[in-house]
């Protein structure tokens, strides 16, 4: 079985000490580093911009897995893939139309970038199935899209096995928000490929202890 890949989300980290806070996360083994950006239209909070993005790329080579939960993602993908993002998901609910899905899915590979789509709790996830073949990732929200630390929709994971019979094993199913060791469980048992964990990496005492925790 491939390994799951973990993907901390900075949200929870301290701000203050970011530097160390991811490299706290790779000292626990992890590659990845999840970073949300939130516009304040979207969702009801603003977050991290393309400027954090380009600083955290000036000091690690950690994959850079950038959540757009933003309105209008065509006109952001640019310089976020200039920033150094190494995989952009943006949320399907921001598109008008099929057509417009398929540009900033282009827009994406035009950069070199592994293009990922994320689908809201009340989102069908058939809605992503005809873009699949487009696409490294599909990224099912497990929580409202907004804010970190809030608790698991267990009925949002039921989308996952759908989505496995779906799509080509190649194709990462990611989850996000609520996710901890019991949860993790859960979703991994399910087909999830990718966990993204803020607060329960974050807020734990011992940073190493719950990389483990998700991993086992
Ligand atoms: C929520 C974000 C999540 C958030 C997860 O909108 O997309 O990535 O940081 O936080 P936890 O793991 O605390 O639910
Ligand atoms: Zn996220």
């Amino acid at each position: 079985m491939r390994e799951v890949i973990i993907s901390p989300s900075i949200l929870s980290a301290d701000f203050m000490k970011l530097e160390d806070e991811i490299n706290s996360v790779k000292r626990a083994g992890v590659e990845w580093i999840h970073i949300d950006v939130m516009d304040g239209h979207f969702v009801p909070n603003i977050t991290i911009g393309v400027p954090v993005v380009k600083s955290i790329r000036k000091k690690t080579d950690m994959f850079l897995d950038t959540h757009l939960m933003i309105e209008n993602p065509e006109k952001y993908i640019e310089p976020f893939a200039k920033a150094g993002a190494d995989l952009i998901t943006f949320h399907i609910e921001a598109c008008k139309d099929e057509g417009h899905v398929l540009e900033v899915i282009r827009l994406i590979k035009s950069f070199n970038k592994k293009a990922g789509i994320s689908v809201k709790p009340n989102t069908n996830i058939k809605e992503v199935f005809p873009y699949l073949k487009d696409l490294d990732l599909v990224l099912i929200m497990t929580v409202e899209p907004g804010f970190g630390g809030q608790e698991f929709i267990h009925e949002c994971a039921m989308k996952i096995p759908v989505l496995r019979e779906n799509s080509d094993e190649k194709l990462i199913i990611q989850v996000d928000g609520g996710i901890n060791n019991v949860t993790a469980k859960i979703c991994t048992s399910l087909g999830a490929g990718s966990l993204v964990a803020g607060s329960y990496i974050y807020n734990s005492e011992n940073i190493e202890k719950a990389v483990e925790n998700l991993r086992k």
